[in-house]
Order: structure tokens, then C-alpha cells, then sequence
């Protein structure tokens, strides 16, 4: 018997207690031996709560307590989070998490004491939520190049935009609902902004293509400028509208972006909807999978963080570590990847086809809008200049 504590007792944090509880023999056997919650750190009184006989707000009392051998950080952030991972690793218990921020900015120095100290540091609930990702990247394709993996990576958003489409709500209206199911983050700013795709594009860039990435450095464009009218347009032209995070490998680093995405109608990722993420892994030779699951809430991502507490207590005498790679690669420039585009412009259908000869725009009222062919990002904003774009996206091809 090993105990285990959870840091944070908000959506993930009860979701874990819950899970923990709810499978509690599966999870020994994966654990191979029992697993006991020694203690839940949270800051607020909760006299009511069914866990109060566990409920602590002093993380030394954990550090301090030898029978810990796990902790699973589900508080978010870089504050206290950072700073309880580290003396967890230092006391000698494993850490795992589903603070992709953490894990993003210092997921590399958390992943070298894990090492130093002998313990187990994992956090495959920080990208795709409940969708097993970052352990088939690592281990079950472990015989591949990966060359690229690119996905839908944020549930909020994809909540958002789902129902933008289908439903015609608006982008206020659709938020709302989601904070209401527990999906996006306190602070929408995050998920709306893509700032919460992009520090899972970091993470799974540096597990596939070894340059542990600065996220700051990593050009995110998020949802806010995506307008109902795109959705629409892009209906006409045989597109839905996604967040998508892309990484590449390239010669001397990668390539790695955020940006809202048309996607063909045809494309498996255009059926992945509501708060579901998908994330496709392009191979040397598997070729590409996609896996695709709930990416966001109480039970699914604490069926991910449960599931690393049980490898971290089989694996004591042989501790799981996931290679962010290292510092130093070179991050390509986002501008010189060509694709198609897609542009809506308020210029007549004759001033499109100037510019873009062979376009064939869709009209709605004023606007237009239409696909371009394959161009790098110069290129197509010196031959769209005349026409003033009222967005321009780019086209998963
Ligand atoms: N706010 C995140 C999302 C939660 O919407 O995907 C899971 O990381």
C-alpha cells in the first residue's frame, strides 16, 4: 500500500478523488499495490465536503509525510504548482499533472529533478484531456520519425465554434455555456486566445522533435476574430472552421503555430465537435493516426491524471520520464509554410478574380469569400491587399 495526495481540489482535482475512488481496485491491480489518498491540499474550508477527514492547506505536511510516494498537481499555474512539484521531486515522491502551463514553461527542469531524485514525473492529462496521446507518442511509436503532429487541442474552443456552426449562436453565448459545463479555463483568455492550444502544441512538439520550446515564441492566433459569417462562407465553400496547433519536424528545429484553420468537410478532423479534441501523428512509418477523444473535463482528464499516479507507483523502481528534448532548436518562421487560404473581402466577385484569377468566390450580401491556391503567407497578403481582407485564415490542405 502507497498513499498518493492531490494538490488542488477544483474541477480536475474532485473529478481525481472521484475516479480514484470510483476504481479503486482496477487501479491497484495497474498499480500493483493499494492506493490510498493520504491527502487533498486545498486553501478553502470545506466542512461539508465527503474528503474533510483529508483536507490540508499546509503542503509540508505532504512533503513531509514518507508514505507519499505520489503527488498528483491538478492546481494550475506556475505559481504553487511550480513551486510544490519541485519539493515533491525533491522529497523523493513522483509528481503527475494535467498543468500543461507547468509542464510547457517548466516541464524540462521539473523532468531533470525527477531524474536527479529517482522518481517518476508524468502528465498525460496535460494535452487531449481524457485521450491516451503523449504515451502512444513516446512509447507506442516509439519505432517512428515523427514528422508532424497537428490537431484540435482546445475543448473550449471547439465548443465555441461547434456550435457557432451548427447552431448560429453567437461566440458570447457559446462561452457562456461552456464555462458553465467546466470546460474552459477561469480565465477564458486562455482558451479563447489559443494561448492554452499553443502550450500543448509546445509539449507535444518537444516529445516529438526533441527542441523543447519557448510557448511565448510560438506565433497563436486564437478565436476571437473568427466570425460568424466565416463559419457560414466556409460552409458554402465545403469547410468547417477549427483551432488547430501544428508542429513540423524541420533540418535544424520545427515549425510550430496556432491558428484557426478551414478544414475540408471530408477531413476526419471537421467531424471532431463540441468539446472533443482529435490530434493526427504523422510517422516515418506508421504513416498518420489520429486519436481523438473528450479533451477537456472533471472525469476525462482526471482518467488520464489517474492513470499516471498508478504507472508512478508501478514504476517506483524504474521511473517514467518523457523526453522534452532540449533547448535550442530552431523555430521556423509560420509565414513561409505555403497553403491555400481562404479570404472574405467586401470587394466585388470582378476585383477577386484580378487579383486571384481562377478564384470562385461565394457571395452573401456585400461579401465574398473564396480559396486561394497554395502561397506563403507574403505572398498572399501583397496579391490580397486590394481587396482589403475582412479575414483571412488559413487552409488545412
Ligand atoms: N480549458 C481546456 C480546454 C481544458 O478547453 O481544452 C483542458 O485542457
Amino acid at each position: 500500500m502507497t498513499k498518493y495526495a492531490i494538490l488542488g481540489f477544483g474541477t480536475v482535482g474532485g473529478g481525481l478523488a472521484e475516479v480514484m475512488a470510483d476504481q479503486k481496485e482496477k487501479l491497484a491491480a495497474a498499480a500493483g499495490e493499494e492506493l490510498e489518498l493520504g491527502y487533498i491540499l486545498v486553501r478553502r474550508d470545506m466542512p461539508d465536503s465527503p474528503w474533510r477527514d483529508k483536507l490540508v492547506k499546509d503542503f509540508s505536511v505532504i512533503e513531509n509525510d514518507p508514505d507519499v510516494t505520489v503527488v498528483a498537481e491538478v492546481i494550475g499555474g506556475v505559481g504553487d504548482a511550480y513551486d510544490y512539484s519541485r519539493r515533491a521531486l525533491m522529497a523523493g515522491k513522483s509528481v503527475v499533472s494535467s498543468n500543461k502551463e507547468l509542464v510547457a514553461t517548466h516541464g524540462l527542469e521539473l523532468a531533470a529533478l525527477a531524474r536527479e531524485h529517482g522518481v517518476s514525473y508524468l502528465f498525460e492529462g496535460s494535452v487531449g484531456g481524457g485521450i491516451p496521446l503523449l504515451r502512444p507518442l513516446s512509447r507506442c511509436l516509439a519505432a517512428n520519425r515523427i514528422d508532424e503532429v497537428y490537431g484540435i487541442l482546445n475543448g473550449t474552443t471547439n465548443y465555441i465554434l461547434t456550435a457557432m456552426d451548427a447552431q448560429g449562436q453567437d461566440f458570447a453565448e457559446a462561452l457562456k455555456k461552456a464555462q458553465e459545463l467546466g470546460y474552459a479555463e477561469a480565465d477564458p483568455t486562455a482558451d479563447v486566445e489559443g494561448i492554452d492550444a499553443c502550450r500543448k502544441t509546445a509539449i507535444l512538439a518537444d516529445m516529438s522533435f526533441g527542441c523543447n520550446l519557448d510557448p511565448a515564441a510560438i506565433p497563436t492566433t486564437g478565436i476571437t476574430a473568427v466570425a460568424a459569417a466565416d463559419l457560414a462562407l466556409a460552409r458554402r465553400l465545403g469547410y468547417t472552421v477549427k483551432l488547430l496547433g501544428r508542429a513540423r519536424r524541420t533540418d535544424d528545429g520545427c515549425l510550430a503555430f496556432v491558428q484557426p484553420h478551414l478544414i475540408p468537410l471530408s477531413h476526419t478532423l471537421a467531424s471532431v465537435n463540441d468539446v472533443m479534441n482529435a490530434c493526427a501523428i504523422r510517422g516515418s512509418a506508421v504513416g498518420e493516426v489520429v486519436l481523438c477523444g473528450p479533451g477537456a473535463g472533471r472525469h476525462p482528464t482526471a482518467s488520464a491524471v489517474a492513470a499516471d499516479i498508478a504507472d508512478a507507483v508501478r514504476h517506483r523502481a524504474d521511473p517514467m520520464v518523457p523526453d522534452l528534448g532540449a533547448p535550442g532548436g530552431v523555430l521556423a518562421p509560420e509565414s513561409a509554410l505555403a497553403s491555400p487560404w481562404y479570404v472574405r473581402t467586401a470587394a466585388s466577385p470582378e476585383q477577386v478574380r484580378e487579383a486571384f484569377p481562377g478564384a470562385e468566390p461565394v457571395c452573401a450580401g456585400q461579401e465574398s469569400a473564396f480559396i486561394t491556391e497554395s502561397m506563403d503567407r507574403p505572398t498572399l497578403e501583397a496579391r490580397a491587399a486590394a481587396l482589403e481582407p475582412l479575414s483571412v485564415w488559413r487552409v488545412l490542405a
